[in-house]
């Protein structure tokens, strides 16, 4: 059953793939890197990418994913742009596709602020734009045709639902509980509504209490910097509530150099987002207690939007992916495996 599955949407991949490419091969669009040489002719979809930066293992595997499904096999030409975790990157990306005529732009916006002015002169230079990952929050809704990415909020409820179950599996339901709370780019999606759920969490529980909030931009070196520091004058501490994986290993490396005990059955729970490969690893040892999926694999996604574009037909404004949980109770050896990022 599960290898026809695997087959059935085998097909279908390359059933997009392939009615991508009959496309390609016939719409021709004026375009170039270069804005100066508007006249060169090139027969692929032109997309112009506008990233976030290299923060996470999640951006470097969305990266690779949206890479190697907008291919120039798959009769596309990707510009690429890395904003380096900038917004003023993003700007200067996007106003250059519009200079550029490309067919579509793609933006994995930073934080959710800030982008009508933009959007809006892509819109007025008519080349539809797609967003992916986190959200933008825009007064007219036409400023994108597409949004797709995780349900952001879903994810932080389902952390906060298996908090409490695991501290009743404990016994320590009643007992107080002292949370460091881990926050990523602040304005991003993923940072507003996990931060959101944990908020929510803690306020329906009077004996938690959010302890020290640290703000580690998804990244591992500022999370372990601001923990080391955190550790210097406060020790109890129950749960971190990691807003990423990266945060995590962090965390996870100030918590060994201050001689605390993370892990197991007794040790300070570790509650990461996204569930890459070495974060499962970590989860399998026991040292990370949660890890919530976030998937990053868009690629795909987007060319199927972009397919639907290119029929004249509407894909769904907002499309959510789906995603599971990992705990260190249930996390098999089977499951890493299988993970390919
Ligand atoms: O927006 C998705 C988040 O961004 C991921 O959780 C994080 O790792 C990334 O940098």
């Amino acid at each position: 059953m599960k290898a026809f599955v695997g087959i059935r949407k085998g097909l279908e991949v390359m059933a997009v793939i392939l009615t991508v490419m009959l496309i390609a091969s016939c719409s021709k669009k004026n375009v170039s890197d270069n804005p100066e040489a508007l006249d060169t002719e090139k027969e692929n979809v032109v997309i112009g990418f506008s990233q976030v930066g290299s923060e996470s293992s999640w951006r470097v595997a969305n990266s690779e994913s949206m890479k190697s499904a907008l291919s120039e096999e798959n009769g596309f030409e990707l510009i690429f742009d890395d904003a380096k975790q900038k917004q003023e990157n993003q700007y200067k990306a996007i106003r250059r596709f519009i200079q550029q005529n490309v067919d579509y732009i793609v933006l994995a916006p930073i934080t959710e602020d800030g982008w009508d002015d933009v959007l809006i002169e892509a819109r007025k230079a008519k080349i539809p734009v797609i967003i992916v990952d986190r959200k933008v929050n825009v007064r007219e809704s036409s400023s994108y045709v597409s949004w797709v990415g995780s349900d952001f909020a879903w994810e932080g409820k389902k952390a906060v639902d298996w908090l409490e179950d695991e501290l009743e599996l404990r016994g320590m339901q009643e007992n107080g509980i002292n949370i460091l709370h881990l926050k990523g780019t602040i304005g991003a999606t993923a940072q507003l509504m996990r931060t959101e759920e944990l908020e929510k969490g803690a306020a329906k529980h009077d004996n938690w209490t959010v302890v020290g909030t640290l703000e580690g931009e998804y990244t591992e070196a500022k999370s372990y910097e601001l923990t080391k520091e955190f550790l210097e004058t406060q020790k109890d501490i129950d749960v971190v509530y990691c807003e990423n994986d990266n945060m995590a290993f962090g965390v996870m490396r100030a918590l060994d150099e201050a001689g605390l005990k993370y892990g197991g059955e007794d040790g300070i729970i570790i509650i990461s987002f996204d569930a890459v490969s070495s974060a499962l690893e970590e989860c399998l040892k026991g040292n990370i207690s949660l890890c919530v999926e976030c998937n990053p694999l868009h690629g795909p996604r987007v060319m199927r939007i972009i397919d639907q574009l290119e029929h004249s037909m509407n894909p769904p404004k907002l499309s959510y992916v789906e995603e599971t949980l990992f705990s260190y109770r249930t996390i098999t050896r089977e499951i890493i495996d299988e993970r390919k990022y």
